[in-house]
């Protein structure tokens, strides 16, 4: 690819020049020009919610959330460092133990946001002690289970379920280490909201909590969307 240079306002990611546009955040503008920084909780179609730290940076040498910081001319940003992907690691790691994660059985695997990432952070191991929490499924709704036990509380199906959907299907509950996924119904069941499969909230979840039923492995592993290129190689949009 043939380097540009760029017209308008820049800074700097990792010693290369990035232009970006008024009101953009760092993340924006370097996703718009094709650079990798991991992130989890971010999502192009909605604000940002600024929770899980993974596309922490060094600004100017201050650490702080790419999602969350405007972009501004000339600010000097690191991202792919040793000390940065290890801290990545370590969050990714701490997410693992938290929840329930078993990739080779999850339907999700080879789709999951999560897995990819912690590929693509060098993580092999839980390097932790498991919590093993005890959440049980909703499997109430005719067309959707909920696992809760993969949740990484992303808040994305809360925001999506209310800001498109206008629907109010999901909040976040509790405080801390005991946040949790809710279902906003006098039972806190999925079947007694409005939720459908059509909803955007039923399509956003970036791990494997909100799926749809009778619809299991029907793309093999192998052909999923992180099994041919990595998320790094997938922003960065390697056609090769
Ligand atoms: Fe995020 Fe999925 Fe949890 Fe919703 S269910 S908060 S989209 S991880
Ligand atoms: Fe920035 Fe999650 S992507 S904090």
């Amino acid at each position: 690819m043939t380097d540009v240079i760029p017209s308008g306002p820049t800074f700097f990611l990792d010693g290369k020049e990035v232009p970006f546009q008024a009101s953009e955040t760092i993340l924006q503008a370097a996703t718009r020009a094709h650079r990798y920084i991991p992130h989890l909780c971010w999502h192009p179609d909605f604000p940002a919610h600024g929770s899980c730290r993974l596309c922490s940076v060094k600004v100017n040498g201050q650490t702080a959330a790419a999602c969350t910081v405007r972009a501004a001319p000339d600010l000097v940003i690191e991202s792919d460092t040793e000390e940065l992907n290890g801290q990545r690691k370590r969050l990714l790691q701490m997410l693992f133990i938290e929840g329930n994660h078993f990739c080779p059985s999850c339907e999700k695997s080879g789709n999951c946001l999560l897995q990819a990432t912690a590929y693509q952070m060098g993580m092999l191991g839980p390097h932790f002690e498991e919590f093993y929490p005890d959440r049980p499924v909703d499997a109430s709704h005719p067309d959707i289970l909920l696992d809760f036990n993969r949740c990484i509380l992303c808040e994305l199906c809360v925001k999506a379920s209310r800001n498109v959907d206008g629907k109010n299907v999901f909040a976040i509950g509790g405080h801390g280490i005991a946040s949790h996924l809710l279902v906003n119904s006098e039972s806190g069941k999925l079947a007694d909201t409005s939720m459908a499969l059509a909803d955007r909230a039923a399509n956003i979840c970036p791990v494997g909590v909100i799926l749809p039923k009778r619809r299991g492995f029907a793309i093999p592993i192998g052909q999923r969307r992180f099994d041919d290129k990595s998320v790094a190689e997938q922003a960065q949009g390697d056609t090769s």
